[in-house]
C-alpha cells in the first residue's frame, strides 16, 4: 500500500457536492492538498472550517480558462514542490437531448467535462512521473459506460470521451509508474442531479465515493483498477 503522508494532491471543484467529500477525506487521510476552483471564498471557508496550515493550498481554476490550468499546476509546484496525484471531479450536466440540441450548452460539456482534465492531465504529466507513484483519478460516471433512455446524450458523450482520457492516461504513463482509474457512478446525491427525477431509491452519498477512491489511491502499481463502476440502481450490464 502507498501511504498519504506528504503526498501531494490536486482536486478540482472542491467547494461543494463529490469534490468536497473528497477533499474531506482525503485531508482526513494526511494527504497534502492542492485545490482549485472557480469560488475561492468558498473553498477558503471550507479549509478555513479545518484550521489548515501550509498542507492545504487554495488556487483559482475555471475549466474554461486554460491559463488558470497552467497557473494552478506551476503554483501548486512552487508551493509544495511536487504532484502526486490528479482528481479531475470539476464536471456540467447539461439535459438537451437530440430533439433539442443545444450547441453552446454542448460545448460547454466538451470545455468543462473533457478538454480542461485534459489539459490538467497534460501539465501534470511531468510531475507524477517525477513522483514515481503519480495516480490520475478522473470523476467520469455510469454515463461514460452507457446511454441510458433519453437521459442528456451530450453528456454521455464526454463521458464516454473520459474513459478514453483514463486509458491514454494508464497507456502513457504506466511504464513511469503512473496509473489512472475511470471513476464510473450511477446517481450521486449533489445538487448536480437536483433536478433529476431519480425515482424512489436510495442514491450513493459523496462520502462512500469519496472512501472508495481514497482506497484506490492507497493501492500500489501491481494492483491497479482501471475503472470503479458504482451502481444504485440496478443496470442491466453495468
Ligand atoms: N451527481 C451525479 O449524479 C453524478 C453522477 C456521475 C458522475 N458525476 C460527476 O461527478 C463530478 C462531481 O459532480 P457533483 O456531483 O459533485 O456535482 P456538483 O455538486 O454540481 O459540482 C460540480 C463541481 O464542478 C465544478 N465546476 C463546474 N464548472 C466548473 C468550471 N467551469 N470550472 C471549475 N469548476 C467547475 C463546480 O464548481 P463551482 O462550485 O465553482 O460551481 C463544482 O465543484 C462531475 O464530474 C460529475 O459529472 C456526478
Amino acid at each position: 500500500m502507498i501511504a498519504a503522508d506528504g503526498r501531494v494532491l490536486m482536486i478540482s471543484g472542491p467547494a461543494r457536492g463529490l469534490g468536497r467529500a473528497l477533499a474531506e477525506r482525503l485531508r482526513g487521510e494526511g494527504y497534502r492538498l492542492s485545490l482549485g476552483g472557480r469560488d475561492a471564498a468558498a473553498i477558503g471557508d471550507l479549509v478555513g472550517q479545518w484550521g489548515s496550515g501550509p498542507d492545504v493550498s487554495v488556487h483559482r481554476f475555471d475549466a474554461t480558462d486554460g491559463d488558470s490550468a497552467r497557473t494552478w499546476v506551476a503554483d501548486t509546484m512552487g508551493e509544495h514542490g511536487r504532484i502526486d496525484g490528479l482528481i479531475n471531479n470539476a464536471g456540467l450536466l447539461e439535459g438537451f437531448g437530440l430533439d433539442d440540441y443545444d450547441e453552446a450548452a454542448f460545448d460547454a460539456m466538451w470545455q468543462i467535462n473533457v478538454k480542461a482534465p485534459t489539459l490538467l492531465t497534460h501539465l501534470a504529466l511531468p510531475h507524477l512521473r517525477a513522483a514515481g507513484d503519480g495516480r490520475v483519478v478522473n470523476i467520469a460516471s455510469a454515463s461514460g459506460k452507457r446511454v441510458k433512455g433519453g437521459f442528456s446524450p451530450g453528456y454521455a458523450m464526454t463521458k464516454h470521451a473520459v474513459m478514453a482520457l483514463t486509458h491514454a492516461t494508464r497507456q502513457h504513463g504506466w511504464a513511469d509508474g503512473i496509473r489512472a482509474v475511470a471513476v464510473c457512478p450511477s446517481f450521486i446525491a449533489t445538487e448536480m442531479i437536483a433536478h433529476v427525477d431519480t425515482g424512489e431509491e436510495p442514491v450513493i452519498e459523496p462520502a462512500d465515493l469519496a472512501e472508495l477512491i481514497r482506497t484506490w489511491l492507497a493501492l500500489p502499481g501491481s494492483a491497479s483498477v482501471a475503472e470503479l463502476i458504482v451502481n444504485c440502481r440496478l443496470e442491466d450490464a453495468l
